[in-house]
């Protein structure tokens, strides 16, 4: 679970703090808010304590992450002690799933607002604050889902002025039976063309060359006669646009046009994240993901025929219900097949309201099993990516620099194949792009050298996963 915390500026005194976990359309989501609260007039600070307003933006993919989040919220609540005025608010997937509920159960929860509801952050800030706390105060909740909210109009307080998400798309058309989002996102919606890419040209004027496309299955985007492709196409010939990914593609809206693109336009960059979810037929069926292992193993040759350099990741669920020790080999026959760069692994998490929580309770796998799969899962998909990196090292490699490393003097990029890289740096440097030599690997991250005969980077004892 990732959370990315941050800080802006207001006249009428008003401070407020959000704290995000879950995905990147969350990530950005947090921002969207940030933006509303500062044309509200908040300033936006980095950390809880200094706020008069704190929002804990949620996910809902897994029970242990809204369990986290629950206890996070309970530690929160602790600042009223000190600052009785604050209002605690809890947006995003987890607010919408349990909505009015989190309202009865949790007594600190002053608001509830699901993903469709920020645009009207401000208002509802307006209803709970100056009641807080006095007899008769007011909880709120903003729960109502839209068929065509993608917030027009709206601008995200960007976090980093190297690289910027971008949805186009929100919500989501498919009915995995694993998972929450179509419930808690609603409908796919699709953000107008024009608009992303005025978007993207702001963003390039304001020297951001990296951006990543965003949607729940950003491949099936369609607005009007636009296809996906289409507008990757459009996103990549922007001005000062050197880096162009997107993310999450689903694999059976994955077509030639794509790949087409992918294969021609200099600014998309050579990685794709395709979702496995299983490597069994049976599994994929009940998982109802529509292809089968045969029809993803074609996908994936079309992707290596047109992209040859192209570094795949993947997600991974372990011991979905009914999941056999046999349709779990496959899995990691399959695995070790394709060889994944990179892989997310996860334990099939039960999600209330979800299509598998009916299935047969027989069907369920035993914890232990469950765990004993995702060991497995976590050491395969590992092994496979040390063995691809190893192979890599030696290679000459642009990266972006994101950000500083945790070893003083080093900084982390990126490629464009999205491999991790430590090298020597100062902050100076972050947002400028470094030709490198990779000369070692931890096994996720790269080291390396600056190529040219600048300064040599030596490896740092505790390298950046
Ligand atoms: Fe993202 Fe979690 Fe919602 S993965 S879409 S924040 S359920």
């Amino acid at each position: 679970m990732d959370k990315n915390t941050t800080s802006a500026a207001s006249d009428g005194g008003k401070r407020a703090y959000v704290e995000t976990y879950g995905c990147q359309m969350n990530i950005a989501d947090g921002e969207l808010m940030e933006g509303v609260l500062e044309k509200e007039g908040y300033e936006i600070v980095g950390a809880p304590e200094e706020a008069d307003v704190v929002l804990v933006n949620t996910c809902a993919i897994r029970e242990n992450a809204e369990e986290r989040v629950l206890g996070r919220i309970g530690q929160l609540s602790g600042l009223r002690r000190e600052r009785p005025w604050l209002v605690l608010g809890v947006t995003g997937c987890m607010a919408q799933r349990m909505g009015e509920s989190l309202l009865g159960n949790v007594r600190a929860v002053d608001l509830v607002m699901g993903p469709d509801g920020y645009r009207h952050l401000g208002k509802a800030l307006k209803e709970v604050v100056p009641r807080r706390g006095r007899p008769g105060s007011r909880r709120l909740s903003v729960l109502d889902l839209s068929l065509d909210e993608n917030y027009r109009g709206l601008e995200q307080r960007r976090r980093s002025s190297v690289t910027a998400w971008v949805p186009v798309q929100r919500g989501c058309n498919h009915r995995c039976t694993f998972c929450i989002v179509p419930y808690v996102r609603g409908p796919e919606k699709n953000r107008a063309p024009d608009d992303v890419i005025a978007e993207i040209r702001g963003l390039a004027d304001d020297g951001i060359t990296e951006v990543t496309l965003l949607g729940q299955t950003v491949n099936s985007y369609r607005h009007g006669d636009w296809s996906f492709a289409r507008l990757l196409r459009g996103v990549a010939r922007v001005d000062g646009i050197q880096r162009v990914r997107f993310t999450s593609p689903h694999p059976i809206d994955l077509g030639e046009d794509l790949v087409e693109v992918m294969a021609t336009e200099p600014a998309v960059c050579e990685q794709f994240h395709l979702p496995l979810q299983s490597g069994s037929n049976a599994v994929l069926k009940r998982m109802v993901r529509r292809y089968t292992r045969e029809i993803f193993r074609e996908k994936v040759a079309m992707l290596r025929a047109g992209v040859p350099d192209v570094a795949l990741s993947t997600d991974v669920i372990a011991a979905f219900p009914g999941e056999t020790d046999d349709d779990f080999e496959q899995t990691i026959s399959f695995l070790s097949e394709i060889r994944f760069d990179e892989a997310f692994t996860y334990r099939y998490s039960e999600r209330p309201g979800t299509p598998a929580t009916r299935f047969p309770r027989e069907w369920f796998v035993p914890e232990d099993v469950a765990r004993d799969r995702l060991n497995r899962l976590i050491g395969a998909t590992r092994f496979v990516q040390a063995e691809i990196n190893q192979d890599e090292v030696g290679r000459v490699e642009e990266i972006l620099v994101e950000r500083p490393a945790k070893s003083p003097g080093m900084v982390l990029g990126r490629t464009r194949r999205n491999k991790a890289v430590v090298v020597s740096g100062t902050r100076t440097e972050i947002g400028s792009y470094l030709t490198v030599r990779l000369s070692d690997t931890t096994g996720p991250t790269f080291i390396a050298q600056r190529v040219g005969g600048e300064k040599v980077a030596s490896p740092p004892t505790s390298p950046e996963a």
